[in-house]
């Protein structure tokens, strides 16, 4: 089984950036760790802080990908084109937020993908991501 993990923009700073809000730990050594904790499932990496970018790789990931996660970061609030795109692919979409979106600002509780995805994650902190495979096992 192949799943796609795709951070949006600002996630690359994650362990240093907002640590009250996001923690202190990188996306590269919580993606290790999570590796090892499914090491019979291909887990594929791609960050990108360019909409398009970000699009193509949604595109791309609908034709030979089991499952996507995406935390696609302030763009979840601002892209119908991002939410055009899972709504565009067949395979099954998991959105992620770190933070509880709905305990912040009244900006980020407006999502233009939520509602394209199988489902949303959102305020357990890296955990969300294991959450979100384990949905997607739960799926297969
Ligand atoms: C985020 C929440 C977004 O509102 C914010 O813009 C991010 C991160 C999260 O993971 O909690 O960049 O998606």
């Amino acid at each position: 089984m192949k799943l796609l993990i795709i951070n949006g923009p600002n996630l690359n700073l994650l362990g240093s950036r907002e640590p009250g809000t996001y923690g202190t730990r990188s996306f590269e050594e919580y993606l290790e760790s999570l590796r090892k904790a499914y090491r019979d499932i291909e887990l594929e990496y791609f960050q990108s802080n360019i909409e398009g970018e970000i699009i193509d790789a949604i595109h791309k990931a609908g034709k030979n990908i089991h499952g996507i996660i995406l935390n696609a970061g302030a763009y979840t609030h601002t892209s119908v084109a991002i939410g055009d795109a899972v709504a565009a692919i067949a395979t099954p979409v998991v959105e992620v937020h770190i933070s509880n979106v709905f305990a912040r600002e009244e900006f980020r509780q407006i999502s233009h993908i939520s509602a394209k995805c199988a489902g949303s994650i959102s305020g357990f902190g890296l955990k969300g991501y294991r959450l979100a495979v384990e949905s997607l096992l739960l799926n297969s």
